[in-house]
């Protein structure tokens, strides 16, 4: 029992390794496209650059937790990223052929990935929620003690890109947006966890992502 308690920790913490790993990457990326573009905008930078760093430190907290375990995590591929199965959905194509210079070119494709980005911290936030008020979860204090600082940071993490679409006057998240995210959402947490969660085969990976 102890086992399979540990292997479920294990599982849900590779999943977001995985995915706070993503997220700064991109961001990172995003955040030198909208430096060049809209380097007046210093307010919109600062606070995404704030974005940046905070899921950096969250991948960080992950790393952290592995190694003082002294495990690596299970190879978790881009099936199981949100960011990723939501970009291949809204903008269909992979996250890595998505040019952030061409999105912000265009005007419509930034107020798409505005909403985007908005949607997985809404999810992020829910999810968090509900990570910290399960019993499992309660007892492993070390990823208690995570989960309370993402809930702590992820409600900022929205703002930059709701002020951005309010300003231009421009829609919040609307139904296929909502849609798409609880499709994914389901899908992990259903149907894609348990799979690897059952999948005594899976390998762990040789190093970090970084
Ligand atoms: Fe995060
Ligand atoms: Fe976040």
């Amino acid at each position: 029992m102890k086992k399979l308690l540990e292997r479920f920790y294990d599982v849900l913490a590779s999943i977001y390794i995985y995915n706070e790993y993503t997220g700064y990457k991109e961001l990172e990326n995003l955040l030198a496209a909208i430096c060049e573009k809209y380097p007046q905008e210093k307010e919109f930078i600062a606070a995404v650059e704030k974005h940046t760093d905070d899921e950096r430190v969250h991948y960080r907290m992950f790393r952290d937790y592995f190694e003082k375990a002294g495990k690596m995590p299970f190879t978790v591929t881009a099936t199981y990223g949100y960011i990723d199965l939501f970009i291949k959905i809204i903008f269909r194509k992979p996250i890595e052929d998505l040019d952030k210079v061409e999105i912000l070119n265009n005007d419509h494709l930034f107020y798409k990935l505005c909403r985007l980005i908005m949607m997985t911290e809404f999810r992020g936030m829910k999810q968090v929620d509900q990570l910290l008020a399960n019993p499992l979860i309660k007892k492993n204090q070390a990823l208690v003690k995570i989960f309370k600082i993402i809930k702590r940071d992820e409600p900022s993490h929205c703002y930059p890109y709701q002020y951005w679409l309010e300003k231009r006057k421009h829609h919040l998240p609307g139904f296929q947006e909502k849609f798409t995210d609880l499709w994914i959402h389901y899908s992990i947490l259903l149907i894609k966890f348990p799979i690897l969660f059952l999948n005594f085969r899976l390998g762990r990976m040789s190093d970090f992502y970084a």
